[in-house]
């Protein structure tokens, strides 16, 4: 018999304070709801259902690389009311029976392997209904599970529990498997009168008067199995991902100086003997290679670092690829689009969009350089500019291999600069130059003899009034 998923994520969120749906807040840049979905398709189930409130572009946006089906909740009645929305598109299901294993999706963290044990006792055990449950600590508002000796009978909300069912620290995860069967039970729910919801824990109760076997688990850790509820939640949930993301790392090899001050993305990968600094964030898909130093304050985005590269600090690397060996930074922006090359290196206050650097080229201060095409070890004098917009339009700056560019350069574009060339300090470069030669276009220099002698009487000369 098949496994079938269904995720319930159609509920308003009211607790966030926010226009945006719930699951659609992110952690680690993430969507909640990616992460909840990731969980549910490494148990492989037949199909995926996910239940949504009736505007939720954001969400189908967020899921539209998957094989997944929605349901449309039309308006956010309860978690009993959302799972009944759900078996509706059980295509599976309506002929056949099947496990349905059910996700709350304001639970990012939960662990696949988590499901799959709640999955193996769910069948070990022959029961018709487990329930994944946690021990909680400190105050929260999950449902508590009431036992009769070691039967579970219900699951009471923390709304309608008695302070004596209130001290009852195993809890409800909101994550279940249930055999097909059960879902017609739902039927019999009755609307909940203080929130004016149907509460899937109900079916619990009834399953277990009904005499179905039902169970409850302790098989995940609060950390994992935290419900997404506040902002303060969101937080906390970050901090638990980001400490799970370092410590995979210092497994394998890399190391961190201020562990609690970074941030590295799930996709994110870093090699061996790389060492993180203190306020590094490393985002999205980027690749970190080994033996690499990232100094503090620097932001990695969406790119590739090769081996052995040095990042100074307080950078801004965005989509971009940096190869082996290079140096860049300090304070250096690499905007989207910019290949940096074999041992090549990027200063001080260096911006650089749309652009290849060669092998062995360096731009060490002060420099923009935009839609330019640089060969190998190339010299980017100080205050060099490509000037690669008039507009309207971008052009395009060449630089052949082996030029040497003067101090306070503009290269007006397009624009082109011929192999060994040489371009002396200031000019203004708005035609091509070929191989070999040196452009010059600033006014040669003129000294007017004791020009400043008659213009006082030496005196106090720069003095401002
Ligand atoms: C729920 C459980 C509680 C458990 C906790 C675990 C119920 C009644 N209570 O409480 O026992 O301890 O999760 O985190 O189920 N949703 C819908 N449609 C709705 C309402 C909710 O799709 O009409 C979705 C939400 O988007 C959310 C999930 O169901 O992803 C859980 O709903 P939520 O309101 O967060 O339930 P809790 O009060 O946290
Ligand atoms: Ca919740």
């Amino acid at each position: 018999m098949g496994l079938y998923t269904v995720i319930l994520a159609a509920g308003l969120g009211t607790r966030m304070k926010s226009s945006t749906p719930k699951v659609l807040h992110t952690i680690n840049g993430k969507p909640i709801i990616s992460y909840v979905f990731e969980a549910a398709r490494a148990l492989k189930p037949l199909q995926i259902v996910v239940v949504i409130g009736p505007e939720s572009n954001g969400i189908q946006e967020a899921l539209r690389d998957e094989r997944v089906t929605f349901a449309v909740q039309k308006e956010p009645k309860g978690t009993a009311d959302a799972l009944r929305t759900a078996s509706r598109k059980l295509v599976g299901l309506k002929t056949g029976k099947g496990t349905v294993l059910i996700l709350s999706g304001d639970t990012p963290l939960v662990n696949p392997l988590t499901l799959q044990q709640l999955v193996t006792v769910h069948k070990r055990k022959r029961e018709s209904l487990s329930v994944l449950s946690f021990i909680a600590g400190g105050d929260h508002a999950y449902g508590r599970i009431v036992r009769d000796g070691d039967n579970l009978t219900s699951i009471v909300e923390d709304k309608d529990a008695t302070e004596e069912q209130k001290t009852i620290s195993e809890v409800n995860s909101g994550i279940y498997a249930m055999e097909s069967s059960i879902l017609a039970l739902l039927r019999e729910v009755n609307m909940n009168r203080q929130k004016g919801e149907y509460y899937l824990t109900d079916i619990v109760g009834i399953a277990a008067r009904r005499g179905y076997r039902v169970g409850s688990h302790v098989l995940g850790y609060e950390t994992e199995l935290t419900g997404i509820n506040t902002r303060r939640e969101l937080c906390m949930a970050g901090l638990y991902l980001r400490d799970r993301i370092v410590s995979k790392w210092f497994d394998k090899g890399v190391s961190f100086i201020d562990p609690e001050s970074v941030m590295i993305d799930p996709d994110a990968t870093i090699g061996m003997d790389t060492v993180i600094y203190p306020n590094v964030f490393i985002e999205g898909k980027s690749m970190i290679g080994s033996n690499c130093k990232i100094y503090p304050n620097t932001r990695v985005i969406d790119s590739t670092i090769g081996d052995n590269v040095i990042i100074k600090d307080s950078s801004v690397i965005e989509s971009s690829n940096i190869q082996d060996r290079a140096e860049v930074g300090p304070f250096a922006h690499l905007r989207p689009g910019s290949i940096i090359g074999v041992s090549a290196k990027i200063g001080n206050f260096v911006e650089i969009k749309k652009s290849v650097i060669g092998n062995g080229t360096k731009a060490s201060h002060l420099s923009y350089l935009g839609d330019a095409e640089i060969g190998d070890h190339v010299n980017i004098g100080a205050g060099t500019i490509t000037c690669n917009y008039d507009g309207l339009n971008k052009y395009k700056t060449v630089i052949e291999e082996g030029v040497f560019v003067g101090s306070d350069t503009q290269l007006v574009a397009p624009v082109k600069v011929g192999k060994g060339a040489y371009i002396g300090a200031g000019s203004t470069i708005t035609k091509d130059v070929p191989p070999m030669a040196l452009a010059v276009s600033r006014t040669s220099q003129k000294n007017i003899e004791k020009w400043a002698e008659g213009k006082s009487d030496g005196k106090d000369k720069h003095k401002t009034k």
